[in-house]
């Protein structure tokens, strides 16, 4: 059955007003989950603390995590942020052994990097894979840096200062040859294009809501995978991680057997609501769907800005990019406000002007932004 993106398109009111190509950074707002985060204003205002309803928002954020990610509610842990989730995660390793080295990439988003600089302390020691003179990070680097004292590989899909995406599945295969793990941070792609951790055989990932899972900040996830659990002890942890909630135990720790133990404190039930109401939407239209649309809008990007003479920086390659289409630009920061005056949203890191495509965008939107892009090309590029 073929999705009818236009009809979809009309439910994110901002779409109307703007060239928005900044779903990497935030979402465009559904209709659906403005509904949601009034329904939470009301239940407020007329019931209360309506607390099993608030547990059951939370329950429906983690079995629609899970559904995105083709796994099981058990293996999920609703987190407060993408950092909390690898805050959580990497507490519970133990790197006082012989595998004491974690391995990320220089393409890394910050978080991912400083926390396991922060495990340091810990015994850790962080080696970064370089990037190679093309600028991408090809398997042969990180089969160079993961040894038999790798304890963990912990590396980003796609990277969000230049749309690269890493091959993970080829990864993961180099880290288990070893005896390491490996985590995902997922961000940059879920919601845009399917990542089915089991088919990508990884051990962790991480990710949030608010960029192409279509709902709001304040909330992410940890995915464990299930036969790892038992193992893993996180000394960051609170009252949500514990077997038994209820009980209000003082005498001891006691996690839950499940990824739950990942968790802390009390869940940001507002959040729950629309992150509910986001991935319904992402589920109705399926993650192999959105991806197709993503692949057909950013080639169609990368196709129009070759013939403008202003090529993508973003590998071209459908196995190394995700949603987003970088081109590098002079005055990178004016570029953005002279789009932003126009209208057009995009964002930008380091010198890249970066555009980030959803299944809400049409070719409009490529126009839109191509055709500014050319008629700016003399001061910036
Ligand atoms: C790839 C990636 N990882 C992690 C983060 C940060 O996530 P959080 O703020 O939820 O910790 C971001 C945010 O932009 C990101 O793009």
């Amino acid at each position: 059955m073929s999705v009818d993106f236009n009809a979809l398109r009309r439910r994110f009111p901002v779409l109307e007003r703007k060239t928005y190509l900044n779903s990497g950074s935030y979402c465009a707002l559904a209709d659906t989950v403005r509904d949601a985060i009034n329904a939470y204003m009301e239940d407020r205002l007329l019931v209360g603390a309506n607390w099993d309803v608030w547990v059951s928002k939370n329950e429906a954020v983690r079995a629609g995590m899970a559904r995105v990610l083709r796994t099981q509610p058990d293996e999920i842990a609703v987190t407060a942020s993408a950092s909390a989730g690898i805050n959580a995660l990497a507490s519970a390793i133990d790197f006082s052994g012989p595998r004491d080295k974690v391995v990320i990439s220089d393409f890394e988003f910050p978080t991912n990097a400083q926390i396991w600089h922060a495990q340091e302390k810990r015994g850790a020691r962080v080696m970064h894979v370089p990037r190679a003179t093309d600028g991408y990070i090809p398997l042969e680097s990180f089969a160079r840096a993961i040894d038999d004292e790798t304890q963990i590989v912990a590396v980003t899909h796609v990277c969000f200062r230049n749309g690269a995406m890493l091959d993970v599945a080829g990864i993961a295969k180099l880290a288990h040859a070893r005896g390491a793990k490996i985590m995902l941070d997922c961000y940059q792609t879920i919601g845009a294009v399917t990542v089915d951790v089991k088919r990508l055989d990884v051990d962790f990932a991480v990710g949030g809501m608010l960029k192409y899972l279509l709902g709001t900040a304040g909330l992410g996830f940890l995915y464990a995978r299930g036969e790892m659990i038992d193992s893993l002890l996180p000394t960051n942890t609170g009252w949500f991680a514990q077997e038994n909630i209820p009980a209000m135990d003082i005498t001891a720790n006691r996690p839950s057997p499940t990824a739950r133990r990942f968790e802390a404190g009390t869940p940001a039930v507002v959040n729950c609501y629309a992150v509910e109401a986001g991935l319904r939407i992402i589920q109705e239209v399926g993650t192999d769907a959105i991806e197709a649309r993503v692949r057909y809008l950013t080639g169609l990007c990368m196709r129009r800005l070759e013939a403008i003479g202003w090529p993508s920086i973003t590998p071209p390659q459908e196995a190394r990019h995700g949603p987003m289409v970088c081109v590098r630009a002079k005055q990178v920061d004016q570029l953005f406000s002279k789009l932003m005056g126009e209208d057009i949203v995009a964002s930008f890191r380091d010198d890249n002007l970066r555009a980030t495509f959803h299944f809400y965008n049409n070719e409009q939107d490529v126009d839109a932004l191509v055709t500014a892009l050319a008629r700016h090309r003399g001061q910036f590029q």
